[in-house]
C-alpha cells in the first residue's frame, strides 16, 4: 500500500492560488461527490475532500466510478463561481486542462479526450464528474468536482470493469503530492475562468487534445451521431468534426476513435 492520504500533508503542498482551500480525508465513503453536494448549504470556502476508498463512486452518465483503495485517487473540490449557472458549460474543459498541466509536470504525457477525460497512451487514466447547484448569493453557483486518477491498477483491473484503462505507475510518487498539485491547478485554473471563462482555456485545450486531426465517432449509446475529423474545441466548448456535410459543432455524446482499416474502435470511458 502507498503512502496514506494524509490532509496535513495535501494542505502542506497548497500554493496562494490554493490557500483558502480547506483539505480533508477520509478512509472510507459513498462517493465524495455526494458528501460535498450533500454540505453545499453549510460551505463559506472552498474544500477538498479526498477519500481511500468509494464504496458507491459516482461516474458520467450515471455510470459507477469503480474504487481501488491505494490505487485509484478519488476526491472532489467543492468551489463556489461569482457567475449563474447558465455561463458554466466550458467549466469541465477548463478542469480538463487544469488536470493536464498538473500531471505532465510528473513526467507523464497525459492528453484530453473532449470533454474532459485525460487519457494516457490512448488510455482513459482520470476522469471527472462536476456536479452543480444554484448559490445563496444571486448570480452565484457552487459546483463539486470529482476526480478519479488511477495511480496503480492491480492485475485483471481491465477485466474487471471492462474496458481498457491506464494508470501513473510511478510508485515513488507520494500521493499527498499528487493531490496537492492536482488542487494547486484546479484552484489558478477555477479563478481564471471565473475571471475569463472558457476563452483562457481554449487554445490550451487544443494543445492536449488526444485525437486531433484524427478520424472519430460521436456516440449517443450505441447510435452513430455523427463522424468525421475532430479538428478541436471552438470558444464554446464544443468539439468541431470536419464532415462531409461541413463543419459540425458537437455538444454532447461519446466521442470515440475510429481507427482506419479497423472500424470503430471504443475508447469511451
Ligand atoms: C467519469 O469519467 O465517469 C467520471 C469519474 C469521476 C469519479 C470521481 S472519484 C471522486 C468523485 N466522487 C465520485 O463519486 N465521483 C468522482
Amino acid at each position: 500500500m502507498a503512502i496514506y492520504l494524509s490532509a496535513q500533508r495535501i494542505a502542506a503542498y497548497r500554493t496562494a492560488a490554493a490557500h483558502q482551500v480547506t483539505v480533508e480525508v477520509l478512509d472510507e465513503t459513498g462517493s465524495t461527490n455526494a458528501d460535498l453536494m450533500a454540505r453545499l448549504g453549510q460551505l463559506s470556502a472552498p474544500v477538498l475532500l479526498a477519500a481511500e476508498r468509494q464504496t458507491a463512486g459516482r461516474g458520467r452518465a450515471g455510470r459507477t466510478w469503480h474504487s481501488v483503495p491505494g490505487a485509484v485517487l478519488t476526491f472532489s473540490i467543492a468551489w463556489s463561481f461569482n457567475r449563474p449557472l447558465h455561463t458554466m458549460t466550458g467549466l469541465p474543459l477548463a478542469v480538463g486542462v487544469a488536470l493536464v498541466e498538473a500531471l505532465s509536470a510528473f513526467g507523464v504525457r497525459p492528453q484530453l479526450k473532449w470533454p474532459n477525460d485525460i487519457l494516457k497512451e490512448g488510455k482513459k487514466l482520470a476522469g471527472v464528474l462536476i456536479e452543480t447547484a444554484k448559490g445563496s448569493a444571486a448570480e452565484s453557483t457552487w459546483a463539486v468536482i470529482g476526480v478519479g486518477l488511477n495511480v496503480a491498477l492491480p492485475e485483471g483491473f481491465e477485466e474487471r470493469i471492462g474496458r481498457p484503462v491506464a494508470s501513473l505507475d510511478r510508485a515513488e510518487l507520494d500521493r499527498n503530492h499528487v493531490v496537492g498539485a492536482m488542487m494547486n491547478s484546479m484552484a489558478a485554473a477555477l479563478t481564471q475562468f471565473e475571471q475569463q471563462g472558457l476563452s483562457a482555456f481554449t487554445e490550451r485545450w487544443n494543445r492536449w487534445h488526444a485525437y486531433a486531426g484524427q478520424a472519430v465517432c460521436i456516440l449517443d449509446g450505441e447510435c452513430v451521431l455523427h463522424e468525421g475529423r475532430a479538428i478541436g474545441i471552438d470558444t464554446n466548448g464544443a468539439l468541431l468534426l470536419e464532415t462531409v456535410a461541413g463543419l459540425v459543432d458537437v455538444l454532447a455524446g461519446d466521442v470515440s476513435l475510429r481507427t482506419a482499416g479497423e472500424g470503430k474502435h471504443a475508447v469511451t470511458g
